[in-house]
């Protein structure tokens, strides 16, 4: 319905109900390292695996707004109240970046919307856990968003021009995100006793579920292979959780804090660190809606929605007005 900066709304139905492509030729556009952009033809797998994708990560900016919004109010300082409000900023317009990249793939928003909110549709299933401390803001941003750039980086040579693209600019936000959190739990784990604890105290509860953001183990992951060959995914989620614990050991000896995981140790053979086994039952109880905040995250976010009607109806009022105003001045 508005302008965006992917392609003209009006063009995208064309594409999704263009005629299927020859499998064979749309994967040497693949194999070639090619982008498919939105007037392309495209396999509906393709397009509707992508519609998944990208509206399930729209979703999860957007929710992911709440744990850190309930904390605005609250932030030790205004410099962190500033920054903080700065960063759930960012995430709504991540939302706003990949809805509008689901848009260039003919799908509607308000329909993607009203998928999330009757459950249709998922989000990340980290947005289900609380955020009971301050030192919980700094461990979201530095092991979530953390994790969200490890899984963001390959995506911005994802095949869909439009996601790649979008990815660029959201990743180079993540990362202030993710160092943000850093300072914040840098500032805690070397203040009081009390401070420490507390930092500790969120680490401990942030890690296996940061753990659990890359998905079901690769062997539990049936839809990946095909994602791999559309140049959608491009590495799978065991590689993205190793690259992950990887790079976060390091910092966490930086901070002085413990990750609560007693296997967890270098591995001379395998340049990697080792790590405990993750209970993916937890995982699928908060999938299936038993994480401890799903009911409030979903009843806040259906609330906003019905309380914004009036500023979406104003909006379309508005750019009819002016749609009318400039046919008049046409004819
Ligand atoms: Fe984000
Ligand atoms: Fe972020």
């Amino acid at each position: 319905m508005y302008g965006n900066d992917f392609t003209a709304p009006g063009t995208q139905t064309a594409t999704a109900s263009a005629a299927e492509p020859d499998l064979e030729d749309f994967q040497r556009i693949i194999d070639a390292d090619s982008r498919v952009e939105p007037r392309d033809r495209m396999p509906e797998g393709y397009r509707k695996t992508l519609v998944r994708q990208i509206a399930q990560h729209a979703h999860s900016e957007i929710i992911g707004m709440q744990p850190e919004g309930a904390w605005i109010s609250r932030a030790p300082s205004l410099r962190r109240k500033a920054i903080l409000m700065a960063k759930v900023q960012d995430e709504a317009g991540h939302g706003l970046y990949l809805y509008a990249a689901a848009e260039t793939l003919g799908a509607d928003r308000a329909e993607l919307l009203d998928m999330l909110h009757d459950g249709r549709q998922k989000y990340s299933s980290i947005f289900n856990y609380p955020t009971l401390t301050w030192a919980d803001i700094g461990t979201i941003g530095w092991l979530v968003d953390g994790a969200a750039i490890v899984n963001q980086v390959p995506l911005c040579r994802c095949s869909y021009g439009p996601y790649a693209r979008a990815m660029i600019r959201v990743c180079k936000e993540e990362s202030f995100h993710q160092r943000q959190g850093f300072e914040i739990l840098h500032t805690l784990s070397h203040g009081t006793e009390a401070q420490k604890a507390m930092a500790q105290d969120a680490v401990d509860r942030w890690w296996w579920p940061s753990l659990m953001m890359f998905g079901p183990s690769d062997d539990q992951s049936p839809n990946s292979a095909q994602s791999m060959a559309w140049g959608i995914k491009r590495f799978s989620n065991d590689e993205l959780r190793q690259r992950f614990v990887d790079m976060t050991v390091p910092q966490a000896e930086a901070l002085g804090l413990t990750l609560p995981d007693p296997d967890l140790a270098w591995n001379e053979e395998r340049g990697h660190y080792d790590f405990g086994e993750i209970d993916f039952s937890e995982l699928f109880e908060v999938i299936k809606g038993n994480g401890p905040c799903n009911a409030e995250r979903m009843a806040h976010r259906v609330r906003a929605h019905e309380q914004g009607a009036w500023a979406r109806d104003a909006a379309v009022a508005y750019a009819d007005k002016h749609a009318a105003r400039r046919a008049e001045a046409v004819a």
